[in-house]
């Protein structure tokens, strides 16, 4: 483990007992801490000197994008001044999910030429990440994007280009990165109680319709209600279909499969667990699409082993998605040479490892008792001291009830646009996570082995 990985890394953390719900948790997320000592350049009308609070506008406002903004109804620093939605019914939605009172409009250019408004928080499908991120940088404005940062490897290197030339706080949407839970198995990980890590494994698995994707068509669905030209203004052309639209994940045109819908995530979390900030060198894809035929680009089974460097001389990440049995669901495991780390969606487990140097008898069942008593002898001669006794207590950690880490990862993108501080889950943190996502999906797709380039930044294989 580089342990100074970590402390040179950005952290935006609160404390386990701050996290419980209602008053506590306004106060702890209005609390929360940022490390990383990099400054950049303040908004043109800076929040950070009147006091106020941060003002966003929300881009995109369908399911995640009504999330977000009901998390952040409950993040004290910030406020909404507006959000923006291609499809006018989400206009009504985004009202309802943060305040009536927020102006909306279909083209969200309009909300960038504002000198109030401090930033943006992006929630469009992932094709669109890369202009909006690029408009809103050009404008000024201070950027929270929504997982995975990319729809492609350029895309990522051309916003982590526009963030850094234009000195804007970025943080991508991968909300784990913020989260209690993923700071107390950092710090578990951190202590060096796993001894070496050569093996981690993540699964994440669904079981259902609507885990595959198989989202709803409202009845109001149309070329009157959908800005259909825009959606599609950085894909290849295509006439107008709702399907496409509401269900853009299965498309390769505007999303990215389970690479960049769950994957993204585990890759995430295992970057700020481990301390590493850097693509896989290698990746090699298998899976397939066995239940949802239903005529979407992607399989609806896909695992992925990675090689991924570090400090210990590297390690396999062996990562996993079933949309086809719920079993197991959400799960990061680290298997280190003296204990074990889990982390579900709810809580971290620590397991030590009996490694107490003992005579081992199973080798010496095919010899003489003789050869056997010869060796016991030996063994205890060299080992002549008796070895501590195994200390078999583990550790168990649970998030507390009601714990929303997407308001605490929404209120350290407010802290950081006021301190003008890198975030854990920056620009170049986001485009490490996506390019596993887009290492992943390269190896499925060319059936073969996908290998990083650093010197051209690309996928070769
Ligand atoms: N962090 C998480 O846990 C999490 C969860 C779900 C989704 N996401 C991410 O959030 C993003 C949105 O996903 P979703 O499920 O909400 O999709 P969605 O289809 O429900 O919503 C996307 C919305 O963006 C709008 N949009 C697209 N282009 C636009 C533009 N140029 N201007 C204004 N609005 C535009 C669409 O009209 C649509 O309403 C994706 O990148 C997805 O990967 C993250």
């Amino acid at each position: 483990m580089n342990t100074s990985q970590i402390s040179r890394r950005s952290f935006v953390r609160m404390s386990a007992g701050a996290a419980a719900v209602g008053a506590a948790a306004k106060a702890a997320i209005a609390n929360a801490t940022i490390l990383q000592p990099t400054s950049l350049a303040a908004p043109q009308d800076s929040a950070s000197d009147s006091g106020r609070k941060i003002r966003f506008v929300s881009i995109g406002t369908g399911i995640r994008g009504c999330d977000l903004l009901r998390s952040a109804r409950t993040v004290p620093t910030g406020i909404c001044v507006g959000a923006a939605d291609l499809y006018s019914t989400r206009l009504t939605a985004a009202k309802e999910a943060y305040g009536a009172d927020i102006p909306t409009t279909g083209d969200y250019r309009t909300f960038l030429d504002r000198k109030d408004v401090d930033a943006v928080i992006i929630a469009t499908s992932d094709h669109l990440h890369r202009r909006v991120t690029l408009d809103a940088v050009a404008a000024g404005k201070d950027v929270y994007c929504e997982k995975p940062m990319s729809h492609t490897v350029a895309d990522g290197f051309a916003m982590v280009e526009a963030v850094q030339s234009g000195r804007r706080i970025f943080q991508a949407g991968s909300q784990r990165v913020s989260s209690i839970l993923y700071e107390k198995a950092r710090q578990i990980y951190a202590s060096g109680r796993l001894g070496q890590v050569h093996f981690v494994d993540a699964q994440w698995n669904r079981n259902s319709p609507g885990g595959a994707w198989v989202y709803p068509i409202p009845p109001d669905a149309s070329p009157q209600t959908i800005d259909w030209d825009r959606f599609i203004q950085d894909a290849p052309p295509h006439p107008f279909d709702p399907i496409r639209f509401f269900r853009w994940r299965l498309f390769a045109d505007y999303g990215s499969g389970l690479g960049g819908d769950l994957f993204v995530h585990l890759l995430s979390g295992m970057q700020v667990i481990t301390g590493i900030n850097a693509p896989a060198t290698r990746a090699y894809s298998s899976g397939g699409l066995y239940h949802f035929k239903d005529g979407r680009d992607f399989p609806d089974l896909l695992e992925t082993i990675y090689d991924y460097p570090s400090a210990d001389g590297g390690f396999q990440l062996h990562l996993h998605c079933n949309q086809n049995n719920a079993d197991g669901d959400e799960r990061l495991s680290f298997f280190g040479s003296t204990g074990t780390l889990v982390v579900t969606g709810r809580s971290v487990t620590f397991t030590p490892q009996n490694v107490t140097p003992q005579f081992e008898g199973y080798g010496w069942n095919g010899m003489t008792q003789a050869q056997r008593q010869q060796g016991m002898d030996e063994w205890h001669a060299a080992h002549p001291t008796p070895p501590p006794p195994f200390d078999p207590t583990g550790e168990t950690f649970s998030l507390p009830k009601g714990y929303d880490d997407t308001a605490v990862h929404i209120s350290n993108f407010f802290r950081a646009i006021e301190t003008r501080q890198h975030v854990v889950e920056d620009e170049v943190f986001g485009n490490h996570a996506a390019i596993g996502c887009h290492l992943a999906n390269y190896s499925y797709f060319h059936h073969n082995v996908a290998m990083w380039d650093p010197a051209t930044k690309t996928i070769k294989g």
